[in-house]
């Protein structure tokens, strides 16, 4: 009974966090509307009745049972349940961290979005987390989230399965593969940019998103497929990802369970896509094909769930992320006007070489030095993956300090791009920095280890 009592309490904070969490996710418009009155009310009565309640808590239950003579690291943990989550997100991130690093020194702790954190902001800590003791950390993510990719993705598991995925992906972007995309991809993209000249304003986000790399991800999935499919995927693609950020609820009619019914119907469209692969025995160097043709050490061969899941993570790891770099760079360089006629010219001059009718090689992709020098510094400042998440599995000593079993320990890529012993005048956009290679693991922008970025 009083086991049960004490679970309902630790998890209505957790739901009223992920309430906040949500309404501040989708719309701050939305969020001023409801902070006033009643909701904000709400709010301030349950937190007092929360913190009455964790301080009445006996200590054992809160802290993390401590086998080691480390110490915990120092930092705030903030309010209870909710920690310092308001903070994080009223806060500019680059600013919420890098005071904090200031403050506390190079390892902190911190509870942001329901969990307890250890942050680590040096190279060293980022290799220890993610390389070189990588088994004591697993990667973690919000059940509703796992829900929506599917259980079976590679980015949810460790060991052998997710190795196999992980070759499979892998061999999908190798350079034999990616050498024969490139007409599409440069197909793909002067068909976005006809679309953007009619003297209409833009969102370069979404256009980057839906007609970009959404776009290059279907191709680099599945091949050419018939339009039908592509439309259906795609219509359903889009309600999934509506509903990734917002408030997990099964109720009929909310975001969340839309994107749940829209997940079973891609599954149903790739059952279809992988039944006429199978009947016709077509066989391509897609991501599909690799995953369909997969046989393992014992004959085994992958289910159509495993498939369809690890499809979706695939696309869904792919395009946000690239759309939001792609968008990043045209903000830099609208920004920097000289950087932007450097690139302007040696794409000019690739152009111009190519007599302006043939096709991007796979060659000339491979020989932009200004242009990939630029890429490298927008991955840079933007670090659009602040920090992957991972947990620990054991008590872990690093340096002294502890890193207790259950709590998440996460790598800031961002204060190590923003370091200004690695990169000299951290928040000036300069791409020349980049003549000369960074020091290792402090440019990780696809992240390190059995984890990081096979589209990198
Ligand atoms: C600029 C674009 C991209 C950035 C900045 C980026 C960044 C990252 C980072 C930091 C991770 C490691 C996460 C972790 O350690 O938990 C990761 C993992 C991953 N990325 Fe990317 N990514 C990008 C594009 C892509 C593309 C184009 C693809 C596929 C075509 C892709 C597929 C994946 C997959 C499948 C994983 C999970 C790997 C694993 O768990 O073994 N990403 N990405």
């Amino acid at each position: 009974m009083l086991s049960c009592f004490y679970i309902r309490l630790r998890f209505s904070p957790l739901l009223l966090l992920s309430l906040i969490y949500s309404r501040v996710q989708n719309s701050l418009h939305y969020f001023t509307l409801t902070m006033d009155g009643i909701f904000a009310c709400i709010i301030s009565s349950l937190l007092v009745l929360f913190s009455l309640i964790y301080l009445l808590l006996p200590k054992r239950n809160r802290r993390p049972q401590n086998q080691t003579s480390a110490k915990l690291p120092p930092g705030s943990m903030g309010w209870p349940y909710i920690g310092q989550t308001f903070q994080f997100y009223s806060q500019d991130p680059n600013i919420f961290f890098s005071s904090k690093q200031k403050r506390f020194g190079e390892i902190f702790k911190t509870n942001i979005l329901g969990c307890r954190c250890v942050m680590l902001t040096s190279p060293e800590a980022a290799r220890f987390v993610l390389v070189t003791q990588a088994h004591l950390f697993k990667p973690t993510y919000p059940k509703s989230k796992e829900l929506l990719i599917g259980p079976y993705a590679l980015f949810f598991h460790q060991g052998d399965y997710h190795m196999s995925l992980r070759k499979l992906v892998q061999r999908s972007l190798s350079f034999d593969v990616l050498r024969n995309l490139v007409p599409d991809i440069e197909a793909l993209a002067l068909y976005s940019f006809k679309s953007w000249g009619h003297g209409h304003v833009i969102n370069t986000y979404r256009e980057m998103k839906r007609v970009f790399s959404f776009e290059v991800g279907i191709l680099s999935n599945f091949g050419h497929i018939e339009a039908r499919l592509k439309d259906e995927l795609k219509k359903n693609y889009w309600i999934v990802n509506t509903g990734y950020n917002s408030f997990p609820s099964s109720i009929p009619g909310t975001q969340y369970k839309k994107a749940l019914l829209a997940r079973k119907r891609i599954g149903k469209i790739l059952s279809e896509i992988i039944c006429e692969r199978k009947e016709k025995k077509l066989v391509g160097r897609d991501l599909l094909s690799c995953l369909m043709n997969w046989k393992g050490e014992k004959g085994e061969i992958l289910s159509d769930d495993q498939i369809a899941d690890n499809i979706i993570g695939v696309l869904f790891a792919a395009q946000d992320t690239t759309a939001t770099v792609m968008t990043w760079i045209v903000k830099y360089l609208h920004n920097e006007p000289k950087f932007l006629e450097s690139v302007k010219a040696e794409q000019k001059a690739i152009e111009k070489s190519n007599e302006g009718n043939l096709p991007l090689s796979w060659t000339q992709t491979r020989n932009m030095p200004i242009t990939y020098k630029v890429v490298l510094e927008s991955l840079r400042m933007a670090s659009i993956i602040s920090f992957p998440f991972r947990e620990a599995v054991a008590d872990v000593e690093y340096k002294g300090f502890l890193i207790p079993k259950g709590w998440k320990a996460m790598p800031l890529f961002r204060n190590i791009h923003y370091n200004p012993e690695y990169f000299p005048e951290p928040k000036k956009f300069n791409p020349s920095r980049f003549e000369v290679a960074p020091k290792p693991n402090t440019f990780m922008p696809f992240g390190s280890g059995v984890h990081s970025c096979p589209g990198n």
